[in-house]
């Protein structure tokens, strides 16, 4: 039996976990506590960096004394504290990598230090169990990336931004609309309304062989669109999104299209290879569904955890500590481990120019 205490306080979520894993069996989520600071950015339309990192401060030992009285183990009963420790936002990660490492030292366990990306990238095995290897679309508000999953500690990214990631794209234009943040969502249901063929929206990328993304293009398009027509009726509003949506769910099954492409190729033995999605932007229906055909064309399974567990948690994190503990990539010197705002799952691609916004959320 493993168990594992998780924090995660890379962006705007204040979150711990504990999750165990017994033999054989599935794997358990003992608890999974996440405070969302959502309210607390709003007025500003996008996170706050200060505001992220006191509140952090303020709420990171109620919200891990919570998950362990939720899942009934004790500090003693912890194998060993799994934290977020990059990337992102660089004064929540010392919060909780600190956090961390004085826990480690007072109840004397092992600390384990995880990228953030790496627990999305092992979400799926933690809810469905998933083999090696497998293909990750990542699409959250900081990131976007098509990545390889060939096992713990594996990763090969295929493909990234090389502007805006697509949450912070839908961020912006529900911000340009005047729609209220956080704007993924509230694009969506706008969109409900409206006539997507209205605005023909640049498909950025699409065609191209590497399968990379942009979606900097589509933005101006949009404001562009916008200005055109204003003063913006609720109907404009409602076309406008629709046609985004469209555009970015074209766009995004061209690019993930070549990826699976891909995969066949580099893995022709995996009979019924699988794609994964995580982040926030996942739970996007019109996405999803274009991801689901996709899929199904390509004989892929379309693997779509529950979206507690795709958008920033702990029990990701707990469960990444888990499978580094299990296969034995353990880093001896975690304690002295120094956050990074930045940190590539797979450093060996080189960072793309412009790729993402700067200490970005993942
Ligand atoms: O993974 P997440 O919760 O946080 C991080 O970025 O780490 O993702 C948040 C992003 C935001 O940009 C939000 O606007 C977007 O996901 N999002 C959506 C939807 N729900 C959230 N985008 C499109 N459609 C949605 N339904
Ligand atoms: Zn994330």
């Amino acid at each position: 039996m493993i168990r594992v205490l998780g924090i995660e306080t890379s962006c705007d979520e204040t979150a711990a976990s504990v999750v165990a894993l017994d033999g054989t069996a599935a794997p358990e989520i003992l608890s999974n506590v996440v405070l969302s600071q959502i309210e607390e950015h709003a007025a500003f339309g996008g996170v706050v960096p200060e505001i992220a990192a006191r509140a952090h401060v303020e709420a990171l030992d109620g919200i891990v004394e919570a998950a362990l009285a939720d899942s009934a183990v004790s500090l003693d009963e912890v194998d060993a504290i799994a934290a977020t420790a990059g990337p992102g936002l660089v004064g929540g990660l010392i919060v909780g990598l600190m956090t961390a490492k004085a826990i480690a030292a007072a109840a004397d366990k092992p600390l384990i230090a995880i990228n953030h990306l790496e627990g999305h990238a092992l979400t799926a095995r933690l809810t469905d169990g998933l083999d090696f290897p497998y293909l990750l679309l990542l699409v959250s508000g900081g990131h976007t990336q098509i990545v390889a999953v060939r096992g713990v500690g594996d990763y090969q990214r295929w493909a990234t931004t090389i502007d805006d990631a697509l949450g912070e794209a839908f961020d912006k234009t529900a911000k340009m609309l005047g729609l209220p943040y956080p704007g993924g969502s509230n694009v969506e249901k706008t969109a409900v309304g409206g006539d997507a063929g209205r605005f023909a929206f640049p498909r950025p990328m699409k065609g191209s062989a590497q399968p990379d993304f942009s979606f900097s293009g589509l933005k101006t398009a949009v404001r562009q669109a916008a200005t055109a027509i204003a003063p913006l009726s609720d109907q404009d509003v409602a076309d406008i999104c629709a046609s985004f949506q469209a555009a970015v769910a074209d766009a995004l099954g061209d690019r993930v299209g070549r990826a699976l492409a891909r995969f066949r190729q580099e893995f022709p033995g995996r009979a019924k290879p699988a794609l994964v999605v995580a982040g926030g932007v996942a739970a996007n229906r019109t996405i999803k569904a274009t991801l689901e055909a996709l899929c199904s064309e390509a004989g892929f399974a379309f693997v779509a955890p529950p979206q507690k567990l795709c958008t920033d948690n702990a029990a990701m994190i707990a469960w990444a500590g888990i499978e580094r503990l299990r296969a034995g990539i353990v880093d001896e010197n975690a304690a002295d481990f120094v956050p990074r705002s930045r940190w590539p799952l797979d450093s060996v691609s080189a960072p793309l120019v412009g790729s993402g916004r700067r200490g970005a959320k993942a």
